[in-house]
């Protein structure tokens, strides 16, 4: 670990950890703040030359986003021969994968109340040119107070205007149809990943799913979005019209973040204060299947 590091920091115990990172609990020795270090091999990171720009965007995109809310608080980078260590805003280690799998599934305001900070968030790096590029649940941490933060900003890029990006980033159940046709996108492709996310947490299961990552693909590219009753009968229409309007193959159609957080299911507050659809009903023991996540 960077003697640097070292001198400002008393590091802990592991966090979390991703593809490259690892995070670990920490302590500024000059504050005493609890912070998260997380350390990033440079030596698993290879070749690939889209992995390495990524490497050096996430202090730069952190950076810039330090102190917007929703989003975790960058402090500092260190860098050494083998490591990029990042030291960010430290969450209690809960993340929203750990929820989901946890809860088989969300009532539609506790689906609101995670709704609401990731698309602030999410919005707020649109509006800043920061496509995420990897939205999803094991990315979405939560500090001691509950607030949701919006991490992981390894695979975010920049973009200007209406300037396209290109790329295979992201996560299989997750990722746009766009991205896996090899195709130029924008940052629409993290509202696609918003409403992956909110199917999973109101139905128990993705909206694409297959036994491979090529079976995940071709469903993902067939876009065809359905909501079986057994689960969604006690799901409101105005939360099915969202899903429809985030999870849109064409892009064009496809709701922006903005848009999201104008939709009428948003400004209800995910229906809250008393929908008219029917009670929950138990959903199906086999459609929740943990093992599809993971
Ligand atoms: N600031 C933090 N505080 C607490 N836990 C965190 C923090 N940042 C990330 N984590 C946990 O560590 C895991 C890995 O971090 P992440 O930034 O997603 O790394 P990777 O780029 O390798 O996916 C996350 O899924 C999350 O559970
Ligand atoms: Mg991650």
């Amino acid at each position: 670990m960077s003697e640097a590091l070292k001198k400002n920091y008393r590091v802990y115990d592991e966090l979390g950890r991703g593809r490259f990172g690892v995070v670990y609990k920490a302590y500024s020795k000059i504050s005493g703040e609890p912070v998260a270090v997380k350390s990033i091999n440079k030596t698993q990171i290879g070749d690939c030359s889209l992995d390495r720009k990524c490497l050096y965007n996430e202090a730069k995109v952190m950076n810039k986003l330090s102190g917007v809310p929703h989003i975790l608080r960058f402090f500092e980078v260190y860098e050494d021969e083998n490591f990029v260590h990042i030291v960010l805003e430290r969450c209690n280690g809960s993340d929203l994968f750990g929820r989901i799998l946890s809860r088989n599934v969300f009532s539609e305001e506790e689906a609101f109340a995670v709704m609401r900070p990731l698309m602030e968030a999410i919005a707020h790096c649109h509006r800043l040119g920061i496509a995420h590029r990897d939205i999803k649940p094991e990315n979405v941490v939560f500090n001691d107070q509950n607030e949701l933060k919006l991490a992981d900003f390894g695979s975010a890029e920049f973009f200007q205007g209406d300037q396209l990006m290109s790329g295979v980033v992201g996560t299989p159940y997750y990722i746009a149809p766009e991205v896996v046709s090899h195709r130029d996108y924008n940052e629409k492709i993290d509202i696609w990943s918003a409403g992956v996310i909110l199917y999973m947490m109101l139905a128990g299961f993705p909206p694409f799913h297959g036994q491979s990552a090529k079976d995940i693909f071709e469903a993902v590219l067939r876009a065809n979005l359905r909501f079986p009753t057994q689960v969604f009968r006690s799901v409101s229409p105005t939360a099915k019209d969202l899903l429809r309007k985030m999870l849109t193959k064409d892009v064009h159609r496809r709701f922006s973040a903005e848009q999201v957080l104008r939709h009428p299911w948003m400004t209800s507050r995910g229906g809250g204060g008393g929908g008219n659809w029917p009670e929950a009903v138990a959903v199906c023991e086999a459609s929740r299947s943990a093992a599809v996540l993971s």
